[in-house]
């Protein structure tokens, strides 16, 4: 019977007949097993050279008649700060594997100009480099993420980069304070290639595993500067690099395994980012989610060979990926975002929540400009995404304690047969006592009223409501109309006889926070 009444709900949804009918659900919170961190880390970001994600998107120079603060653009400085970015990774990405440190050093007027080999071809000037980017990190408060050349670059090449950033003396300390820096910077993340078995040198996971040894030897500790080293991990379903890896690379040597996993229908039709159908929107959910089972089945195989959990999963790399917008440069992976890349967003946070004992860090790719972006920028104009609303109402969690929960929910499946859940639901408790519950409803067509019962744990008042929501599913921000798609007061949440009771609109994200 319930089969029968999903394969009807699919029909009805693939055909886009649905009505604004009303559905229910129930969320039990297990506040006693709460154990789990959310590590704040896990709100990470990702810059790289790559079209205007640095240059336009962070970096103006200090000539540009762009508000800027020693280069870096006000309202980018803002949006960071306002964020509370834990982390950025830069600065690749497949550029990493390309990126020779010693370019984006010294004056900038005698850094040489190359051409971005992986990216459209276009012209680097290397005006942002290690102190740019380092710079950068400290005024917006921000820890960096550094990924060294293991591709292209020499073993030497890149212990002279962490023995430049690091060290309190010697020949590559003195070099960084010629060019202006007198302490060392403290660099705590630092990544051994990127993609390795693709753009990052095609290399077989037991090469690269030798490869990773031999690198990471020579990234040495410096003085009061410990790294924490990560290998460059597979691509979504490639549980064979997991397993070489963690089968020929000591748990103790590898601080972090990462992982990619893009929401792509096809790399041969990713689809375009704001025009699309009910089935194309479902299966953009059925096939985020599918992040899940990935995700449980390497931590399965790092758990075999790993069993004290030395290493850390990190997803540096996740987010929808969809054709360059029309008229924008090839190559530039520049995308518009809706409210479908925010359902993406919130969905993909949760999962991160409920692995939280393994995961440390994640990603989304990238900050500005390129893929699933927080901010778009064009000229002086800067304007926010629905992505990054998503953030900014998820920010509570960083670093507070997951709470496990079931929902009691309809599941329907999208037309590639893959489940969709029609309520998901995260929950967490902060240091402070309060409690933060973030609910999607990802349906087009259907309400929901969602009954949580409240165990004596939980605090019992409404302290603040928010909702993300828009009339359309490809609703977004433009230059013109920047503010189509933002969080507004919600007032459909109330607290009765130790429930907690919300109407959810169709397409909505709530954050709500008990104290
Ligand atoms: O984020 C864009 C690219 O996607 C990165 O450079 C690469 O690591 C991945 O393939």
């Amino acid at each position: 019977m319930k089969k029968l009444m999903q394969a009807a709900l699919c029909a009805l949804l693939l055909t886009g007949t649905g009505t604004s009918a009303a559905r229910n659900a129930t969320v039990s919170l297990h506040a006693d097993q709460a154990r789990d961190t959310i590590s704040r880390m896990i709100y990470g970001q990702f810059a790289e050279h790559l079209g205007s994600c640095i240059y336009g998107g962070i970096w103006v120079g200090e000539d540009s008649p762009i508000p800027n603060t020693r280069g870096y653009r006000n309202d980018a400085i803002k949006a960071v700060r306002d964020l509370g970015v834990p982390v950025l990774r830069w600065p690749g990405g497949c550029f990493a594997d390309d990126y020779h440190w010693r370019d984006g050093i010294g004056p900038r007027d005698k850094r040489p100009t190359l051409i971005n080999n992986n990216w459209g071809g276009t012209k680097e000037d290397n005006s942002f480099g290690t102190h740019e980017f380092l710079d950068f990190c400290e005024l917006v408060g921000t820890e960096p993420y550094v990924s060294g050349n293991v591709g292209s670059g020499t073993v030497g090449e890149m212990a002279q980069w962490v023995e430049y950033m690091t060290s309190e003396d010697g020949p590559m300390a003195k070099e960084r304070q010629a060019n202006g820096r007198k302490e060392p910077w403290k660099v705590k993340y630092f990544g051994i290639g990127n993609e390795s078995w693709g753009c990052g040198g095609n290399m077989r996971p037991e090469y690269y595993s030798d490869i990773y040894r031999r690198y990471s030897t020579y990234a040495r500790d410096r003085a009061g500067n410990r790294l924490y080293r990560i290998a460059s991990g597979a691509s979504d379903y490639d549980y064979n690099w997991t397993e070489t890896l963690m089968k020929r690379i000591q748990p103790h040597r590898m601080d972090g395994l990462s992982l990619h996993y893009y929401t792509v229908m096809s790399w041969d039709d990713k689809g375009s980012a704001t025009q699309f159908d009910e089935r194309r929107y479902y299966e953009t959910i059925g096939k985020c989610l599918e992040i899940e089972p990935v995700i449980e089945r390497h931590i399965e195989i790092m758990d075999r060979y790993d069993r004290n959990r030395q290493t850390d999963l990190l997803v540096d790399e996740w987010g929808t990926w969809w054709d360059e917008e029309p008229g924008s440069v090839p190559g530039h992976l520049y995308q518009q975002n809706t409210m479908r890349d925010a359902m993406v967003a919130a969905l993909t946070l949760n999962v991160f929540h409920r692995h939280a004992d393994r995961i440390h860090m994640a990603n989304i790719a990238q900050v500005a400009n390129v893929l699933q972006a927080m901010w778009l920028t064009d000229g002086d104009k800067l304007i926010l995404t629905p992505t990054y609303h998503v953030f900014r109402m998820y920010a509570p969690h960083k670093d507070a304690v997951s709470i496990p929960l079931s929902v009691a929910c309809e599941t329907i499946k999208d037309a590639n047969g893959r489940p969709v859940p029609t309520l998901a639901a995260t929950a967490s408790r902060a240091a402070d006592g309060s409690v933060a519950i973030c609910l999607t409803n990802p349906m087009l067509d259907e309400n929901c009223e969602v009954d949580i019962a409240l165990p004596d744990a939980i605090p019992s008042k409404i302290s603040s409501a928010e909702i993300l929501t828009s009339a359309k599913i490809s609703d977004m921000n433009t230059f013109e109309a920047p503010e189509t798609v933002k969080p507004q007061a919600f007032d459909g949440a109330k607290i009765k006889k130790g429930h907690l009771m919300i109407k959810m609109p169709k397409a909505s994200i709530v954050a709500l926070t008990l104290r």
